[in-house]
């Protein structure tokens, strides 16, 4: 890992970003960046070029790339090691990567129902598991989730995403519990909601960019309190109800 190369962690405030090699997790670790953080960022394939490892290039002491794939527990396992070597507590740890697979009333199958399911609640709640030893008093742990999830918004129901709103609700449901269980050591969990945003996800006709809702939930993370923890809040901080 260079251990070296990584010294000047130690001075820096420290962020660690899941699904980051493109959409809102790469956002994030730009912005990250430029707020002069230490940060790690997680992508399926570091053999992969493009803009990760681009921003790689450009902030060599800054940014570092490590692999993960959230579907696999070895993959996990590896990813915690490696998090070990740094010997770091993390003042933010986002947990973003996520897919949306579409299947409408009808056509549905167990497949789809499982793989968002395993991308988005099994894989953070495992990734969970794996960093809260890099995790301490004050630090966050916040899960990248959607409106979808809202039992009580119960948003855009004929829309083939119920699998999708599935996964969410269930990692809603985790939040608390993760926020229950880590409230005495002073971890602080909340979801967050981004909205719809212009991504390969929320495609083109997202009202939102990428870039102006990473600069709302940056500031939204920034102001989370121990109080705030066991919270689902949308980008700009309000509360969504469960
Ligand atoms: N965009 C929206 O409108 C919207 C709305 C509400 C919530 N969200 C949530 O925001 C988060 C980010 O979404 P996005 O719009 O940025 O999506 P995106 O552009 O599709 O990017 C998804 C990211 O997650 C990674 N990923 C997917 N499956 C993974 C796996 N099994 N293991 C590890 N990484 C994996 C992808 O890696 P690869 O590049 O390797 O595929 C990619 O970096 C998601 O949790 C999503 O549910 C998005």
């Amino acid at each position: 890992m260079g251990e070296a190369k990584w010294s000047q962690k130690e001075r820096l405030k420290k962020v660690l970003i899941t699904g980051a090699n493109r959409g809102i997790g790469l956002g994030f670790v730009k912005k990250y960046l430029q707020s002069n953080y230490f940060v790690v960022a997680t992508t399926r394939n570091v053999e992969k070029q493009g803009a990760l490892f681009q921003l790689a290039k450009e902030n060599p002491n800054q940014l570092l790339i490590v692999k993960l794939e959230v579907t696999s527990t070895s993959s996990i396992t590896t990813f915690k090691e490696e998090l070990k070597q740094l010997e770091v507590i993390f003042d933010i740890i986002i947990n973003n990567a996520g897919v949306s697979l579409e299947e409408p009333f009808g056509k549905w199958t167990p497949e789809v129902f499982e793989n968002n399911i395993r991308v988005n609640t099994i894989g953070p709640a495992l990734v969970a598991q794996a960093v809260v030893p890099f995790l301490g008093n004050n630090s966050k742990l916040v899960q990248v989730s959607s409106g979808m999830g809202s039992l009580e918004l119960n948003i855009n129901p004929e829309a083939a995403l119920d699998a999708y709103a599935v996964s969410k609700a269930g990692l809603n449901l985790l939040t608390k519990r993760l926020a229950s269980k880590f409230h005495t050591n002073g971890i602080i969990v909340v979801a967050i909601n981004p909205g719809w945003v212009q991504t390969d996800m929320g495609g083109t006709e997202a009202p939102v960019t990428v870039e102006n809702v990473v600069n709302n939930m940056v500031l939204t993370i920034n102001k989370l309190v121990l109080a705030s923890s066991g919270t689902f809040i949308s980008d700009e901080g309000n509360l969504i109800p469960w």
